[in-house]
């Protein structure tokens, strides 16, 4: 599974990437407000950072506005990929910018005939939200396991990037099922390294050998 961070924050992004857990990056409008920084600045940082998919999202609502600003990032860095909202101009835009070979990741999808209609328009990448569906008491991982089977049905190319990730069981989950990626916000990232019995099993070698330590000396 690829894990891709989820954030516009440059040490978040570093520290991330220091551990090796960095195969992309996703960001969207309000992951950029948060940094209050200009957003071509941010993404270009970020491209030096790390080398593999950079989605940047576009702020138009129509298909020819989506297509202005797609095709000002895709030239920022070979690595950006596109992020378009789950709209039938959004479907207009993917399907143009895929036979202009821009990738893009269709975001916003919560429902397994929204991410059909994505492949279907030649995404790149498809953005199921599942934390925000959990909070309105639906299942977000049934939302992955439907787009994995319908995609595996019919071979689609479309990769899966679990998104809205709010914590480790999300990412386990959605593993089991085989999505291709999660996104994951830094916090969660750390989550999943840690373990109680990581950190009792190491306290107590640490107090044995200095034990033995002391009783040598
Ligand atoms: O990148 C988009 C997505 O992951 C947002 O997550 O927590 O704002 O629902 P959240």
């Amino acid at each position: 599974m690829k894990f891709f961070i989820d954030t516009a924050n440059i040490d978040e992004i570093k520290e991330a990437h220091s551990m090796g857990m960095v195969d992309g990056v996703t960001t969207n409008p309000s992951l950029i407000a948060k940094e209050g920084r200009d957003f071509e600045e941010i993404i270009e940082e970020i491209c030096e950072i790390v080398d593999g998919p950079i989605s940047a999202e576009v702020v138009s609502t129509d298909t020819e506005g989506m297509l202005e600003e797609a095709r000002k990032l895709s030239k920022i860095h070979e690595n950006i990929v596109v992020k378009i909202p789950m709209l039938v101009n959004g479907l207009k835009a993917t399907r143009k910018l895929s036979e202009e070979g821009i990738k893009t990741n269709v975001t916003l999808v919560f429902s397994p005939l929204q991410a059909l209609m994505a492949a279907k328009a030649g995404a790149t990448y498809v953005s199921p939200f599942i934390g925000r569906l959990d909070d309105i008491s639906q299942e977000g991982l049934l939302l992955v396991e439907h787009i994995v089977e319908i995609y595996g049905n019919y071979a689609f190319d479309t990769e899966i990037i679990v998104a809205s990730i709010r914590n480790p069981l999300h990412v386990l989950e959605s593993a089991l099922m085989g999505a291709d990626i999660a996104t994951i916000p830094f916090s969660v990232l750390n989550k999943l390294a840690a373990h109680p019995l990581t950190d009792k099993g190491l306290k107590a070698f640490l107090d044995d050998w200095n034990k033995a330590k002391g009783a040598q000396s």
